[in-house]
């Protein structure tokens, strides 16, 4: 082959690469942004999980003594700020959760350091653990879980039945209860397995509850168990 052949094969060779190699780089521009909307490399909703500097987070404050529910059935109401993270200049907003602190007549076990299951097992889901494993003294968010409304402590269970659609609680139950006014919703804050279980209406779960932590003569909530209304046990936890 003479020196003339062997360049002109050079030179196809050349506008041939010259040419395929731009084809072949629009081809992946198109087909990448493809692929990876039909694998995505991020599991859906991971993007948009709380970091730990996002935990919802409030100040501890104190909400009642220990005289001031010093018997079986004794509550307190107070008011708890609750502030999530936003994206904004201010950094936080603020919201108002209503709370009881209520005195049972028996000692329910909240909390199991050594299996991390109990009524405050949610805690773990904000990193913290509770202070308070075995108590009579528990608090609930007055927040009800169905849609919202506040609901009442009322001490008496025949105002239950006459006055939030005449539900008669079984006489094991006949004691204080949780009413709510919008939809007849009934919580018993005593239940032993369940505390704040639903004994009537269309509530989807218990009350949500607050950590506390009993100081002196004092008990102090720090904590509200995340989470929106309407929403089941496991259903996810943002507000
Ligand atoms: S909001 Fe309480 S029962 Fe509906």
């Amino acid at each position: 082959m003479s020196d003339e052949q062997q360049a002109a094969i050079n030179r196809r060779s050349f506008i041939k690469l010259a040419t395929t190699v731009p084809v072949i780089g629009a081809l992946a521009a198109i087909a990448s942004p493809l692929l990876r909307f039909l694998k995505p490399n991020v599991k859906k909703f991971e993007i948009y999980a709380p970091t730990a500097q996002d935990v919802a987070r409030g100040e501890k404050i104190p909400v009642a003594t220990i005289s001031e529910v010093a018997k079986p059935w004794d509550f307190k109401y107070f008011v708890f700020t609750q502030k999530y993270p936003q994206y904004t200049p201010e950094g936080f907003i603020a919201a108002a959760v209503p709370g009881v602190v209520i005195r049972l007549p028996v000692k329910l076990k909240l909390y199991d350091p050594a299996t991390g299951l109990g009524p405050l097992s949610w805690a773990r889901s904000i990193r913290k653990q509770p202070k308070v494993a075995e108590s009579d003294i528990i608090v609930f968010s007055r927040i009800c879980p169905h849609l919202g409304c506040i609901f009442n402590y009322v001490a008496n269970y025949k105002e239950v039945t006459a006055g939030y659609g005449g539900f008669v609680p079984p006489p094991t139950r006949q004691h204080a209860l949780m009413a709510c006014p919008c939809h007849l919703s009934i919580y018993d804050p005593a239940d032993q397995d369940r505390p704040g279980r639903v004994l009537s209406g269309p509530a989807p779960r218990p009350p949500r509850t607050f950590l506390f932590e009993i100081q002196g003569e004092d008990i102090f909530v720090t904590d509200v168990e995340p989470g929106g209304i309407a929403q089941k046990k496991g259903s996810g936890h943002r507000a």
